[in-house]
């Protein structure tokens, strides 16, 4: 499939998205939003698609925020309109992938960009990569799950903190905090990702898929994590990748799972 705004490239079981609007320093104006619906749709029903990695086009961005330029002029009801309708197809939709995605935060991840990075399932950074929640500083709140996204991950009152100075943290920081699981060198950014993809690759995808649902439902209103982790747990036992783990366990050899 053809794209305006981002690249979708497919190499050994790893789809690697890239917003490519460089100039603008990849914002995400509703196109891109579209399309990267389209596209991790489009990776996520390919059983071939072990690991989806998104990252940002140019060495400056992953993604500087949503397109300012797209909502200055808007109403209450287009602003509401415009979170609903971008968590849906976007920011949850990412959340709840089955397959596993991995944001390789190259640069600024600022507003949109960060609650991007945070509806992935985890996150690698660069070491000029530069992290934050500006929203205020514009006078709106993050509207992409970053009032939710970001408490969950680092705590309420850095959250708090991040969000009313509007400020950035650095690629440490960030890690410190345990928003971003690694920092590297930019160039050591994407094999780095590769390399946690492929651990990723030689696992049932199918369990992995069983708990991303299981770890999400704890973080979900009206849900009971343990109870959706005792459901998913038992569901396991009637699959062919759990036949397979456990024979080639007791074989002593290593697994091939056929992801069913
Ligand atoms: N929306 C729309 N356009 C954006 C953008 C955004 N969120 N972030 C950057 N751009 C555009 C700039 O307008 C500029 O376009 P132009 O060359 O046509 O004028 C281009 O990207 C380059 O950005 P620029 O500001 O010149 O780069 P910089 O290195 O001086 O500053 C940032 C980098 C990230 C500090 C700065 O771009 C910035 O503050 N961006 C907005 C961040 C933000 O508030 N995001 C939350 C949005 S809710």
């Amino acid at each position: 499939m053809n794209y305006n705004n981002i690249l979708s490239e497919f190499n050994k079981g790893i789809c690697t998205i890239t917003i490519n609007r460089p100039s603008k320093l990849n914002a995400l104006n509703r196109e891109t939003i579209n399309e990267l619906h389209q596209a991790f749709k489009a990776a996520d029903e390919d059983k071939t698609t072990k690991v989806i990695i998104i990252t940002g086009s140019g060495e400056k961005a992953f993604v500087a925020g949503a397109d300012i330029s797209e909502f200055a002029d808007y109403s209450v009801a287009e602003g509401s309109d415009l979170a609903s309708e971008g968590q849906a197809l976007l920011f949850d939709f990412v959340a709840n992938l089955s397959t596993p995605v991995i944001a390789a935060v190259n640069g600024f991840a600022l507003g949109g960009g960060l609650e991007l990075a945070m509806a992935a399932h985890f996150r690698i950074a660069s070491d000029n990569a530069k992290m934050g929640l500006p929203e205020v500083s514009l006078g709106v709140i993050p509207g992409y799950g970053g009032t939710q996204r970001l408490p969950q991950l680092i705590g309420k009152g850095r959250a708090m903190e991040m969000i009313m100075t509007a400020g950035m943290i650095d690629a440490k920081t960030a890690q410190n905090y345990g928003l971003v699981n690694h920092v590297t060198s930019q160039e050591e950014l994407m094999p780095l990702v590769e390399k946690t993809a492929s651990k990723i690759m030689r696992n049932s995808s199918v369990a992995i898929a069983a708990a991303i649902c299981a770890i999400n439902a704890g973080f979900e209103e009206g849900e009971n994590g343990f109870d959706a982790e005792v459901s998913s747990f038992g569901k396991c036992f009637g699959t062919a990748d759990f036949k397979e783990g456990t024979t080639a366990f007791l074989e002593k050899r290593r697994a091939d799972f056929p992801g069913e």
